[in-house]
């Protein structure tokens, strides 16, 4: 069931709108007749997006920083008048070892891929309802939500935070006409594996990467073209879908784990300790 019915007039405000998966998004909305914000960290890419893109807005924002997403809103909402449809799509990647990741680069991922959602969250579900014609939320995890992968762990807390976070925004807004969806890529050809550069320790990785980072490396080479994500994540959103996957072949390893799950549950329904718990 459509909660967001038509696209046409309605107004869509993306982050990380000026690459990749949240760049397609923008312009597919573009394309179906919506007004489009997309906000992003990097002005140039921003100025280049806009060049080709013509007919969206741009706006630049650090999703990190709450008072910068706020100014953002506001920019959209003076020049739109309201917002209808928000893509908390920014999102950074770090290959790391356990012990040896620099804290402050824990901190900056988790302040743009989970506290960005979070302020995309907080800010824009009352400018949302203020206008009583429902919305859309489209969170941006990854199958990183739902699988771990080694050498990923930041990544993958982050991406688990956003799946659950969506379960529950879920439960709380379609009651009152605001659909959700989370997003969930497997491997998608952007730039995402330089998003590292930008980490404030800026340790330089002089040694060769790790076989579990090359790895990670090829397939996004070799991933899904972000137009095709885009088109399918706005397919999914007018279908009231929620989760939206992307990557039929990695369901077996979703199976798996729900089953390792299943099986630690097991041990413990037979035993008396645990009886009427
Ligand atoms: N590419 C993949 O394989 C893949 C797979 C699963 C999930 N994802 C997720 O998709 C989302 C989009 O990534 P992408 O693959 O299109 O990468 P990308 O690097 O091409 O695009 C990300 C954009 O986000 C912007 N950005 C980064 N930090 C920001 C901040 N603090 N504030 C505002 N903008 C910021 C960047 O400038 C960039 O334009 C991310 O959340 C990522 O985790 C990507």
């Amino acid at each position: 069931m459509s909660i967001i019915g038509d696209i046409a007039g309605k107004t869509a405000f993306v982050t990380g709108g000026a690459s990749g998966i949240g760049l397609e998004i923008g312009r597919m909305l573009m394309e179906q007749g919506a007004n489009v914000m997309l906000a992003d960290m990097v002005p140039e890419r921003l100025k280049a997006v806009k060049a080709d893109l013509g007919n969206v807005e741009t706006v630049l924002c650090d999703v990190a920083d709450a008072c910068s997403l706020k100014a953002a809103a506001k920019t959209t909402i003076e020049t739109f008048g309201k917002v209808h449809i928000v893509v908390n799509n920014a999102g950074v990647s770090l290959g790391h070892t356990p012990g040896d990741t620099p804290l402050e680069d824990w901190q900056w991922l988790v302040d743009i891929n989970l506290m960005g959602v979070i302020n995309g969250i907080e800010i824009f579900t009352p400018l949302i309802k203020s206008h009583g014609e429902g919305g859309y939320f489209v969170n941006t995890a990854s199958m990183s939500g739902h699988l771990a992968t080694p050498q990923l762990g930041a990544y993958t807390a982050t991406k688990f935070a956003v799946v659950g976070l969506s379960e529950s925004l879920r439960m709380d807004l379609e009651p009152q006409g605001i659909g959700v969806s989370v997003l969930c890529p497997g491997w998608v050809k952007t730039d995402i594996n330089k998003a590292h550069e930008g980490r404030p320790s800026g340790v330089e990785d002089d040694e060769q990467p790790s076989e579990a980072m090359q790895m990670v490396t090829e397939a996004v080479d070799n991933g899904l073209s972000p137009r095709f994500v885009a088109e399918w994540t706005v397919e999914c959103m007018k279908a009231g879908r929620f989760y939206i996957f992307t990557h039929p072949s990695m369901r077996r390893w979703v199976q798996k784990r729900a089953a390792m799950v299943d099986a630690d549950y097991a041990a413990i329904e037979n035993d008396p300790r645990f009886q009427g718990r």
